[in-house]
């Protein structure tokens, strides 16, 4: 190896971060080394509470014995089938699970191993599905101001965070967005869903004569919208949406991937809302993070419609190399068995005021302009500074992870999604550090 390679293989300069400021981070690195339940470890020995769950994926704590035991002997056992023409049990018994998990109706399970590929994966089954059952006019897809439905090209055609889609050129056409629902004026400070808010899913209704209903194939929303800073839904919002997409015969797809697995106290934002979409997009904490995948859950219905024809002939025409790997089914099965053994799909909910009531105790610090809370979600928007928006709250960020606290931050917004084990007195840790910091931040 020459001199030059040598220290190129012991810089940080190779690697091109993912959503990150990558020239402050090479700067002043932030390395974790190990983790367990609750907690990561620093390169420099420090430990920091991990209030995010990791990326909203580690939901029921790091390092699980069971999670890790399975994805060992699996690698052990069957390290990898193909997933074309080929099966494995565990991918099976796996989706057989998730549907038994998910609301009545949904009975089939797709996988992919990312929110984005699961967001691709339902915008695609939605077209092909109008499509197999003579509907093909039925090619435009509407999503939401402020949506986020990860990176890839459907995911930012259809998702409104414009920073993630101005670069990127025309993306898909026929989409439009219907308005977002946060309405600081009217509904600051709301516990749970917002009173006010319901009437903007008319929107769709406004969209749907724009372009003629019947060419609308779908909608795709987040039950609580994550990325763009947690907006809970307004009080019968959900419901106004499936009303009219049923009246007009759009197929509607929620987004879990945030929201999937016990963040409401809920398995579901299905469950906690009583609206069942027509396709449920999760990924995150199926695995609890340890190996990727996603899942797309349907109803019968649309995956009846594309069973006929030749037997012989494949049905869809879309998969991954990695749909169902053996590894992610493993580990999704024992991920299933952990949240169930130790009741952490319906622990947020009986967690989620003690929570609320530590969210709401910072009303009153020096920018804080609102305070959202849902199930084990929070978030602390701030006033952004006049002409530098993002820097008080990485300022916030990078102050926290130095007194061993690990938070994100979204434009000037905090969020907060702490693994379902969390205890009482770690909640206490979360709100007492973040209070010292806003008391304090310029
Ligand atoms: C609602 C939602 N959809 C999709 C995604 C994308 O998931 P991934 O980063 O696994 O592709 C995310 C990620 O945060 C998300 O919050």
């Amino acid at each position: 190896m020459s001199s030059h390679q040598s220290a190129k293989a012991n810089s940080l300069d190779s690697f091109w971060m993912p959503f990150t400021a990558n020239r402050q981070f090479k700067q002043t690195p932030r390395m974790f080394v190990a983790a367990d339940r609750m907690h990561y470890t620093t390169s420099e020995g420090n430990q920091v509470l991990d209030a995010t769950s990791g990326l909203w994926c580690v939901n029921a704590g790091h390092r699980r014995p069971k999670i890790v035991e399975a994805v060992a002997r699996q690698v052990e056992e069957l390290d990898y089938a193909p997933a074309f023409q080929m099966g494995h049990p565990k991918a099976f018994e796996l989706a057989a699970r998730l549907v038994n998990l998910a609301p009545d109706g949904i009975d089939y399970a797709f996988f992919t191993n990312s929110g984005s590929e699961s967001v691709e994966t339902a915008l695609k089954m939605a077209l092909a599905y109008h499509r197999v059952k003579g509907n093909g006019e039925r090619f435009r897809l509407i999503g939401r101001e402020r949506g986020y439905h990860g990176v890839n090209f459907g995911g930012i055609s259809v998702g409104g965070i414009v920073s993630n889609r101005k670069m990127f050129g025309t993306l898909l056409t026929g989409v439009d967005h219907m308005r977002h629902t946060h309405d600081l004026e009217k509904n600051a400070y709301s516990r749970n869903e917002p009173e006010h808010g319901a009437e903007l899913a008319d929107d769709l209704e406004r969209i749907a004569s724009l372009h003629d209903p019947s060419t609308i194939a779908a909608v795709i929303v987040e039950p609580v919208a994550g990325s763009t800073g947690v907006l809970p839904p307004p009080i019968g919002y959900l419901k106004r949406l499936r009303k009219i997409c049923d009246k007009h015969g759009i197929l509607l797809i929620f987004d879990e991937v945030i929201t999937g697995f016990g963040r409401l106290g809920t398995p579901f934002a299905a469950d906690y809302f009583g609206v069942t979409p027509d396709i449920m997009v999760t990924a995150k904490g199926l695995t609890n993070g340890i190996i990727p995948m996603g899942a797309v859950l349907v109803k019968s219905e649309i995956h009846d419609a594309f069973m006929n024809g030749p037997e012989h002939l494949i049905e869809f025409m879309h998969g991954y190399t990695y749909s169902g790997n053996p590894v992610a089914s493993a580990a999704g099965i024992a991920t299933l068995d952990t949240y169930e053994e130790d009741g952490l799909l319906t622990r947020g909910a009986e967690l989620a005021e003690y929570w609320a009531d530590a969210v709401f105790s910072l009303k009153g610090l020096p920018h804080v302009i609102d305070l959202r809370t849902m199930g084990l979600i929070g978030a602390i928007e701030l006033e952004p500074i006049a002409g530098e928006p993002t820097k008080r709250a990485f300022t916030a960020f990078l102050q926290a992870y130095d007194k061993g606290l690990l938070i994100r931050t979204t434009g000037d917004i905090i969020a907060l999604s702490p693994p379902l084990i969390i205890e009482k007195g770690e909640i206490d840790f979360i709100f007492d550090t973040l209070r010292g910091i806003l008391k304090n931040l310029d």
